[in-house]
């Protein structure tokens, strides 16, 4: 993997993503994502897998191997299947049901991060245990608020891996830090979800990294507060 751009100044090859991809201060929240040329976040079987390749998932793991925790929107964990990791996973959900495959995980090992309306608040609290159950907003989660919660229990380093509605969210709310993203060399065409879904939200980022491996682009684009 080459570096074409690091506003750092690192050059030639990309040996140590360890070091690439640190965050610049600590607590940070950066966003991973995978997408075709053509915009599309997920392949013909509806999950991310069928779109990313060797060079994303290179940098997917780094990202997890300094990641206190993951953050995921409750779509992805039921696509995706999401099952327990080596750090802690939150799972941010308004309807509170806790995916099948991770309702018998150790405790600590996942969280639900929640609004207080929810029909399901009491479910994930008798699930998971009322200590892994973050309530923050009323009627949509407060990302915000959820952020400075995980901080408070001692992650630093929060790691979100989408998927497109909680991208959004995390946008609209000020909450992400950071969208690392891989452009694979495919264009696929058909109908498939963009790394945002919803109501519209305008963000602006500034380039920190490029990386290069066989046609597949790898940035980190920091967000810019205005
Ligand atoms: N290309 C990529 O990098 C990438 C990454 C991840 C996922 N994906 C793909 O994206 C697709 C899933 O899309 P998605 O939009 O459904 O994913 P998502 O954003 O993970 O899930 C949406 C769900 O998450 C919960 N949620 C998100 N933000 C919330 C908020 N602020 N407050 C309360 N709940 C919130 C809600 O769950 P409840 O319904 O439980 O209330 C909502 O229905 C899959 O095909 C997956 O493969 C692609």
């Amino acid at each position: 993997m080459q570096i074409l751009i690091d506003e750092a100044g690192a050059t030639g090859e990309a040996a140590d993503l360890e070091a690439l991809y640190q965050p610049p201060t600590l607590p940070w929240l950066r966003v991973n994502m995978v997408s075709t040329l053509d915009g599309a976040a997920n392949g013909d079987s509806g999950k991310s897998g069928s779109i990313n390749n060797e060079a994303d998932k290179s940098v997917f793991r780094a990202l997890r191997e300094q990641a206190d925790v993951i953050v995921v929107g409750a779509g992805t964990a039921r696509t995706e299947r999401y099952r327990v990791a080596a750090v802690p996973l939150v799972v941010v959900s308004h309807r509170g049901l806790v995916p099948e495959q991770l309702k018998d995980a150790p405790p600590g090992k996942v969280l639900m991060a929640i609004c207080s309306d929810s029909l399901g608040l009491e479910g994930a609290r008798e699930t998971l245990g009322e200590d892994q159950v973050i309530v923050v907003g009323r009627s949509t989660v407060d990302l915000v608020a959820m952020k400075a919660a995980l901080v408070e229990r001692g992650f630093r380093n929060l790691l979100s891996e989408g998927g497109p509605h909680l991208l959004r969210d995390l946008l609209d709310a000020g909450a992400a830090d950071e969208l690392c993203l891989t452009w694979v060399p495919r264009t696929i065409g058909g109908v498939h979800p963009r790394i945002l879904e919803g109501v519209p939200v305008d963000a602006d980022f500034r380039l920190a990294l490029l990386l290069e491996e066989h046609g597949t682009l790898i940035g980190r684009w920091i967000v810019e507060r205005r």
